[in-house]
Parts: C-alpha cells; sequence; structure tokens
C-alpha cells in the first residue's frame, strides 16, 4: 500500500513538471480524471479553451444558416493573470502572444458566416504561435483543431 501511494505520488509530480513535453499525450490518456485533478490552474484554462474550440469547430462544420457561437467566453481573458505550471513562462513573448490571442478571439465571436472559417483558423494559428515558443507537447492536438 505504502509502495503504491509513492508510485502515484512520482506520477503527479512528472505529469505536473511535464506538461509541455511530448510524453504528456499518452500520460493524458492514461491518467484523464486523476491528472485533470492536478493541472495548474493555467493548464486547466487550456483544457477549457481547447474544448470552447473543438466545440466552435463542431458548430462551423455544421454550417448551418445561423452560425452562434455564442457569447465571447469572457474568463480566456484570464490568461492575462492566471498561475502557470512555470511563473517564467510569464514574460514579454508571453503576454504580447495571450494579447494578440484575444483580439483574434474576439474577432471569432463578432464574426459572420462568410468569414467565420478565417477568424476560426486565425486563432488556432494564434494557439500555436505562442505554443511553438513556449509549449510544444500540445501541438498536434492544437493542429487537429483546423478547420481544413
Ligand atoms: C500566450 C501563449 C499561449 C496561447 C495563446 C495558448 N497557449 Fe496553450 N499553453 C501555453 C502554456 C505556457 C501552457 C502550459 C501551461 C501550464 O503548464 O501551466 C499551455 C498549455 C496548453 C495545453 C496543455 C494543458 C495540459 O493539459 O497540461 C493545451 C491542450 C493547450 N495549451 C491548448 C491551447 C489552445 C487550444 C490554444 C488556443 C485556443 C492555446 N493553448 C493558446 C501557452 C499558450
Amino acid at each position: 500500500m505504502v509502495f503504491r501511494n509513492r508510485i502515484l505520488l512520482l506520477t503527479v509530480l512528472f505529469v505536473v513538471f511535464s506538461s509541455c513535453k511530448e510524453q504528456k499525450q499518452t500520460e493524458i490518456e492514461e491518467e484523464t480524471s486523476f491528472q485533470m485533478y492536478n493541472l495548474s490552474p493555467m493548464a486547466a484554462l487550456m483544457e477549457q479553451m481547447y474544448g470552447q474550440m473543438a466545440h466552435a469547430k463542431e458548430v462551423i462544420e455544421q454550417g448551418s444558416e445561423q452560425i452562434d457561437l455564442g457569447e465571447f467566453p469572457v474568463m480566456h481573458n484570464e490568461l492575462l493573470t492566471t498561475e502557470l505550471t512555470d511563473p517564467r513562462d510569464r514574460d514579454f513573448f508571453f503576454t504580447d502572444q495571450a494579447e494578440k490571442f484575444l483580439i483574434l478571439e474576439r474577432k471569432l465571436y463578432a464574426s459572420s458566416k462568410e468569414t467565420i472559417v478565417e477568424d476560426y483558423n486565425a486563432v488556432v494559428n494564434s494557439c500555436l504561435a505562442c505554443h511553438i515558443k513556449k509549449c510544444g507537447g500540445p501541438i498536434p492536438r492544437i493542429k487537429k483543431l483546423f478547420i481544413r
């Protein structure tokens, strides 16, 4: 029992400190429920953003006459303040990218049928622009969000 607890603890530490690494992908699949609980506030916000984009993609691809994504998710403004796994990640580059991201995301939520695919893909590109420098692991997942 003691032995088992130690294994669990090691797994948690591994997951928390490697949230931007490639290996994380498999860890996530195996331990989703356990692991979500241990995400940093920023990682949890990112997962929420991912879900929001996946939902937007679905709505856009249905291509109905009235495309309604709902309200701009104001909680995404917390990108500018939420705690990161590694606080050093919040540098000039991060803040600059986060501000650009939020501008594009607001544009998406104000978009119309004619421009929505373009505006949506611009947001995905903006996710990638930050991730290429800040957090490589989720890039393959983020690329799946593109509407081709
Ligand atoms: C301004 C930079 C920036 C932007 C923009 C950004 N990310 Fe992130 N993302 C990060 C950083 C840094 C982390 C690591 C967070 C941590 O571990 O605290 C992260 C983590 C993640 C994770 C992994 C969370 C986990 O389970 O550990 C996913 C998935 C993710 N981002 C998806 C997205 C998506 C989708 C978008 C666009 C809708 C996006 N990100 C926009 C910087 C960014």
